[in-house]
């Protein structure tokens, strides 16, 4: 059987809808039962239990035999995954799929590039056979921004005139499924792009094409975006991780495209103006209101 943690997230959420329809049970690992509950997924066994509960993650691995590792990004991440990692390794599991991010590393200035990277050494060392996905960051991301789109028409993100591949997260669960249920992907570390690289004026322009009006890429200063995430909810230690990620992907870093989705899933990954459409209604839903 296979065991999910983030099934209440956005990609987890995607992965758990793509299982079910395979008609065998799967265990999702989730700490808020209600949220699990109201996704109203078929086959999904629901186990209640938090990260840090190492028990209950005992628990959870009988009869386990492929795990799909994720977590919210946490000053705790580090530990909370290792749990994951050492349940997994007692309880004899034959594939941990480890979602990571795009420029892992131990040397990265962004931190939660160098807890993914801690993880996937726990993981190796483990001796736990693994697939390790790095995707770039997500068209969803967009959606944060909704809001200044829909009602201002602007797109305000610190990232210049540079280039990224951003991905779809509904692709990279078409990925997981693939992995988790297919063979000859053990050991394997995918970079996970979207199918071009972009400049955020072109997404503008695809955001324009769906959302009722005309929307406009401003060029926003570090320290401004910053101050958005603050008070839109995010703490600051993310907020400031996010911005130092920001800040090197403005070097061109993120004008790297990959054929890993094509390759393990063989469909071509979804561009930016399909993902506008597919979420037209979000962006466009706040026209509406105001
Ligand atoms: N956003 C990007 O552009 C980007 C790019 C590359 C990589 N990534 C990586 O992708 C991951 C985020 O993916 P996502 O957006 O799908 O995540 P998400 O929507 O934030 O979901 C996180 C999931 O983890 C669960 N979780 C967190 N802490 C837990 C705990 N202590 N016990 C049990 N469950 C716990 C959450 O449960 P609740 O629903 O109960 O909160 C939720 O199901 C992060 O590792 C991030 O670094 C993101």
């Amino acid at each position: 059987m296979i065991l999910l943690t983030g099934a209440t997230g956005t990609i987890g959420s995607e992965l758990a809808r793509l299982l079910s329809k395979r008609e065998n049970t799967f265990r999702a690992y989730v700490r808020n039962l209600k949220k699990a509950r109201e996704l109203n997924i078929p086959h999904m066994d629901i186990f209640e239990g938090d990260l840090r509960d190492t028990k209950a993650l005992d628990r959870a691995m009988l009869g386990i035999s492929r795990v799909f590792l994720l977590s919210s990004p946490d000053p705790l991440q580090v530990e909370l995954q290792g749990n994951v990692v050492r349940a997994a390794k007692k309880a004899h599991v034959s594939l941990i799929v480890k979602q990571s991010a795009f420029g892992a590393g131990a040397d990265s200035p962004v931190a939660l590039a160098r807890w993914h990277w801690i993880t996937e050494e726990d993981i190796k060392k483990s001796g736990v056979p693994y697939t390790i996905l790095r995707p770039m960051m997500f068209m969803q991301n967009l959606l944060m921004l909704a809001h200044d789109i829909g009602v201002e028409g602007l797109l305000r993100v610190p990232m210049g005139s540079a280039k990224s591949s951003l991905i779809d997260a509904r692709d990279i669960a078409k990925c997981a499924v693939k992995i988790l249920t297919g063979e000859g992907h053990t050991g394997k570390t995918y970079e996970l792009t979207g199918p071009e690289a972009i400049s955020y004026d072109r997404i503008a322009e695809a955001l324009s094409e769906v959302s009722g009006r005309r929307v406009t890429y401003v060029n926003t200063p570090l320290d401004e975006v910053n101050v958005e995430m603050i008070r839109n909810g995010l703490p600051k230690w993310l907020a400031d991780d996010i911005c130092k990620l920001y800040e090197i992907f403005a070097t061109g870093k993120a004008d790297r495209v990959t054929t890993s989705v094509r390759d393990i899933t063989g469909e071509v990954a979804t561009d930016i103006r399909k993902f506008a459409r597919d979420y037209s209604v979000v962006f466009t839903k706040e026209v509406i209101h105001h």
